[in-house]
């Protein structure tokens, strides 16, 4: 079960910001299971009783969302450019939500939004390997050894991209262009650019059509949905 600070647990309880949270616990006002805890960074569970002046807090529940990020859009809450956030579009939502990774702010798809951190912290991590699949509209006509060569791994900077799934669903010889699906499991900044880069080709348009089993059908640029408590456990079960 995941333990938390306490005084993060109060503060998205959303009494008061982290550092007065930190104030009430050292001024005595704060009780886990009925005894005063003045210890800062003393860590809670889910079940915890906790009270603030004798008031039991509300723990914030877990809520996690499905959204088509439009284009032009930053996956950050705050911009410093001023420009529109994911977080903007959740207003009506009562949680405080952020995004699972990041798309780019010219790409649009599936992004995941969650107030539920742990949950956060396994699909990014690494060694879960959830499949991303990704279509790109890319400049020029990938050669037989270009696909090789993305499906095995291709060298970006230091580094080698892992094993990918390539498959072409269109070709457009007049404009030299060329429709692209790309399924990896990486998550790095711009892989999928810098992939296509990599082996010499410009991508124009980006798009993440899937993220693990969840598409976007039923949604429309700029909606989103809340996860079933099935598709929740579903996520969960990439550990
Ligand atoms: N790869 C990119 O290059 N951009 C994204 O937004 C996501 C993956």
């Amino acid at each position: 079960m995941a333990l938390e600070r306490l005084q993060k647990v109060i503060a998205e309880a959303g009494i008061a910001s982290r550092r007065k949270a930190e104030k009430m616990i050292l001024a005595g006002r704060v009780r886990v299971d009925g005894k005063i805890v003045t210890k800062l960074g003393t860590k809670v569970d889910t079940f915890s009783n906790i009270t603030v002046d004798d008031e039991p807090i509300e723990r914030e529940s877990l809520h996690t969302y499905l959204f088509y990020k439009p284009r032009g859009v930053v996956s950050t809450a705050h911009d410093d450019k001023g420009r529109k956030t994911v977080v903007d579009y959740f207003s009506d939502v009562p949680y405080r939500l952020y995004p699972v990774g990041r798309l780019d702010y010219d790409t649009s798809g599936a992004l995941l939004m969650t107030n539920d951190g742990k949950l956060a912290n396994l699909l990014m991590h690494p060694r879960n390997e959830v499949p991303k699949v990704y279509v790109a509209k890319i400049k020029g006509i990938l050669k037989p050894e270009e696909i090789i060569t993305l499906k095995k791994g291709v060298k970006m900077d230091k580094r080698k991209s892992a094993p990918a799934k390539v498959k072409v669903l269109k070709t457009n010889p007049k404009k030299d262009t060329q429709i692209v699906q790309l399924t990896i499991h990486e998550g790095h900044y711009h892989q999928v650019k810098r992939m296509f880069k990599a082996v010499g080709h410009l991508v124009e348009k980006l798009s993440r059509e899937k993220y693990a089993f969840l598409d976007l059908h039923s949604l429309t640029s700029g909606e989103y949905r809340e996860l079933s408590r099935e598709e929740v456990d579903r996520l969960k079960s990439v550990d």
